[in-house]
């Protein structure tokens, strides 16, 4: 089964509320767990940024339920494809808050000093991706 890479973004609707992050990681890190989908999720004030890796077949079974997901709209496919190998292999889901997400960060990135992944290319919102990794602990 071919190991894939799905990077998003999207943005939340009048549905979502701040402590849905709770309940949307839980929910990704017992369904991911169990399909060996790892990744990391990013969210600012309205964006929500998500990397998910593992095989083609869960990697887009996951996206299907997330795409009907209702708390968040204009979900927009940054980057999708086989990769040789997981970045993220040890976190059914990471989560990185506004906090992390700097205006250096976002100008390192984008050709904003906010976050918005719609001003992202793929690579890039991956490659911020993995500088974030960096700074959050395993487990
Ligand atoms: C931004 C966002 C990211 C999500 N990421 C995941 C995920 O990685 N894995 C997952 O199973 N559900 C994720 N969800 C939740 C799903 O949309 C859905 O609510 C959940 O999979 C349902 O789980 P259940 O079938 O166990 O009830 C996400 C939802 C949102 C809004």
């Amino acid at each position: 089964m071919f190991l894939t890479r799905l990077v998003y973004t999207s943005t939340i609707t009048d549905s979502f509320s701040p402590s849905d992050i709770e309940l949307i990681l839980e929910a990704a890190r017992k369904n991911n767990g169990k399909r060996n989908v790892t990744g990391m999720l990013c969210f600012s004030r309205k964006y929500f940024l998500q990397c998910l890796e593992g095989s083609r077949t869960q990697v887009n079974q996951i996206y299907q339920k997330i795409l009907n997901d209702p708390r968040h709209t204009n979900i927009v496919l940054l980057d999708y494809q086989q990769i040789s190998h997981r970045e993220f292999s040890e976190w059914s889901m990471s989560y990185i808050p506004e906090s992390s997400l700097t205006s250096a960060l976002s100008l390192k990135y984008s050709g904003a000093s906010t976050f918005n992944p719609y001003e992202m290319s793929g690579e890039s919102a991956h490659e911020m991706m993995l500088l974030l990794k960096c700074t959050i602990p395993s487990v």
